[in-house]
């Protein structure tokens, strides 16, 4: 079956009390969007169509980078989420397939669930996701009778009896394309909220003898974000579920509670995260690498069998080879790291190439930025960079070359050579007591001793 999502997103968020818009606030280092658009495409839809409204130039610019195949559609004034959905109908003119309504601000929606909804098809023409709510509060109701879907009531307008039945509405919808645009088209505003309510089409859909049903999940998977305490609350349940899903997969967590997943972590098997680690966006480790405690990783490839850390910091464009070793207080940004090459201590290496088994000594800099433009640093194979060596990029040392100690390299190393530039160190007998001495009394008569 071929399959449209259309996200609703358009919501200004008021009690984020935010200029973000609240589907952009950051939810397991993505913007919460994402993980809506990330669940709806396990389903492997044809079209996804999310309805922007407030801060839509935002939305839109976020969306191209979570997803270049999404669209944006505007609802320019907010009327109600059956106004929303309407707001697809001309993108989606004339598409041949099923539609699922979800919402931006709900992201743990499981593609299981919304495999369901789609099963349940076969015998509803709409299908509406409900869960069980532990607190109902101001959640629309379903009125049920067996499996059929009777009507959705909101709160607003619902009957103490009403108010009574827990089986929730979580604004999830299934239906054919067509049929739910000729729903949405007929809902009416004439409600306690003087909204075009979606959960109207549930009524409109019988009127007109089509079959109207529903599925539950569980309440985690349809729980929305309104506010900072609910968005610091969803995050909990991110990291939750993201260290399980990890060590599913194979992968050790010496201390789970303390490592922090961002949604697009890809760890490979037998990998082992030590604790106090922080993913952020686009990090891939293969299998059997080892990321030691207190390392910040970001946009970065880390090798299989390599190892990184303790403390280490890895940014955007770092590419480690197999068996890499990268060790305390090393920083490496949009730099290539050889197969076993080592960069073991208080390093800096950016802009940067490292081939194979080369070693980059303690304290090594490369100094890519000179204050205006951003120059590489080009390291062969086999190479030794001694210690506390400054690279003066743009500069390129050749495989098989060493630096000495405390080398500032302006010029290429050719391969093979050993590049020595430091001050000759002059050594004068008994002129350390002789300055100590001195300097005491220095300090004894301003003392007035
Ligand atoms: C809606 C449901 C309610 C359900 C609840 C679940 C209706 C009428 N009510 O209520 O039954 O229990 O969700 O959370 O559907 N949005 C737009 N444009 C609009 C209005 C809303 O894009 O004009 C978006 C919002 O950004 C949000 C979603 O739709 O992502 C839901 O809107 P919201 O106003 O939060 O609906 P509720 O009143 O919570
Ligand atoms: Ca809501």
């Amino acid at each position: 079956m071929t399959i449209a999502l259309v996200i609703l997103a358009a919501g200004k968020g008021t009690r984020m009390n935010s200029d973000l818009p609240k589907v952009l606030h950051p939810l397991g280092q993505a913007p919460m969007l994402a993980h809506a658009v990330a669940a709806g495409r396990a389903l492997e839809p044809a079209r996804v169509i999310v309805v922007a409204g407030h801060g839509a130039d935002a939305v839109g610019a976020a969306l191209a980078e979570i997803d270049d195949e999404a669209q944006v559609v505007l609802q320019t004034e907010q009327l109600g989420t059956a106004h929303a959905v309407a707001q697809a109908r001309d993108a989606l003119a004339g598409f041949d397939g099923d539609a699922v309504v979800l919402y931006g601000d709900t992201p743990f929606i499981r593609a299981e669930t919304l495999d369901r909804m789609l099963a349940a098809r076969a015998q509803a023409d709409v299908v509406v996701l409900g869960f069980h709510a532990a607190d109902p509060a101001r959640y629309g109701r379903l009125v049920t009778d067996g499996d059929a879907l009777l009507r959705i009531v909101e709160y607003k307008d619902a009957t103490d009896q009403e108010r009574a039945i827990s089986l929730c509405n979580s604004g999830l919808v299934a239906a054919r394309s067509e049929v739910l645009f000729d729903l949405v088209g007929a809902v009416g505003n004439d409600n306690a909220a003087g909204e075009y309510y979606l959960t109207d089409i549930v009524e409109l859909a019988r009127a007109r003898g089509l079959r109207t049903g529903f599925v539950t999940c569980d309440e985690t998977e349809t729980l929305g974000i309104n506010s900072r305490a609910e968005l610091a609350r969803a995050e909990a349940i991110f990291q939750a579920r993201a260290r399980a899903d990890h060590m599913e997969n194979g992968v050790t967590l010496m201390a789970p509670d303390t490592v922090h997943f961002a949604l697009d972590t890809v760890i490979g098997r037998d990998a082992v995260v030590e604790p106090n680690v922080v993913f952020g966006p686009g990090v891939s480790v293969e299998s059997g690498a080892t990321i030691r405690a207190f390392s910040h990783l970001e946009g970065a490839h880390v090798g299989q069998g390599a190892v990184v850390g303790p403390y280490a910091r890895l940014r955007p464009g770092t590419e480690l080879g197999n068996d890499a070793r990268i060790g305390n207080f090393v920083e490496i940004k949009a730099a290539q790291i050889g197969e076993g090459a080592k960069v073991n201590h208080l390093s800096y290496i950016g802009d940067a190439t490292v081939g194979d088994a080369s070693n980059i000594g303690a304290g090594t800099i490369t100094c890519n930025y000179d204050g205006v433009m951003k120059h590489e640093t080009h390291i062969g194979a086999h190479v030794f960079i001694g210690s506390n060596t400054m690279l003066v990029a743009p500069v390129t040392i050749g495989d098989e070359a060493m630096t000495a100690t405390g080398a500032v390299v302006t010029r290429n190393v050719e391969a093979g050579a050993l590049a020595i530039g430091r001050a000759e160190v002059v050594n004068k007998p008994g002129a350390a007591r002789k300055l100590m001495d001195m300097l005491r009394a220095r300090k004894a008569k301003r003392e007035g001793k």
